[in-house]
């Protein structure tokens, strides 16, 4: 069983969005290699550091964003790679973990974007679009000046 991604897991901010769709991708690889070890080890591999990257992005967005509960967010993500380490090493002692890890993944990750990703996508928003607009006005006063004495 593989999951598509739906809609409803969007956030509306596009660099988070498919960086989700891409961690779906990866538990989706794991579904599909069945019995092959090697595979599973590759993919659980880039699984766990493409999630740590991602989370360390996504606590950055937070914290320029000055949204409140960072740090308990962080904490979240902290026990997450903590359970994929656990899978890891259940994996590493022989055992098949794939059908179980799949399914955690994906009831974590799902529960965890509707509820805690989107309890800070608006004030990320927010502070991503200020970005925006500053830097285009930055962009317009330089071409002002560009026509003006350039
Ligand atoms: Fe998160």
């Amino acid at each position: 069983m593989t999951i598509n991604w739906s809609k409803e897991w969007e956030l509306g901010i596009p660099v988070i969005d498919s960086q989700h769709k891409r961690i779906v991708d990866f538990i989706n690889q794991i579904a599909e290699q069945g019995e092959d070890r090697d595979a599973i080890e590759n993919v659980l591999t880039e699984l766990k550091d493409y999630t740590s990257s991602h989370f360390a992005f996504e606590e950055s967005l937070m914290e320029e964003a000055g949204y409140g509960f960072v740090k308990a967010h962080s904490r979240v993500h902290v026990l997450f790679i903590r359970r994929i380490d656990d899978y890891w090493k259940e994996f590493k002692n022989g055992n098949d973990i794939s059908s179980e890890l799949v399914k955690t993944l994906e009831s974590w990750l799902f529960n965890h974007i509707k509820h805690d990703d989107q309890d800070y996508s608006g004030t990320v928003k927010a502070n991503l679009n200020a970005a925006t607009e500053k830097a285009k006005e930055k962009e317009k006063k330089k071409s002002w000046f560009g026509k003006l004495f350039g």
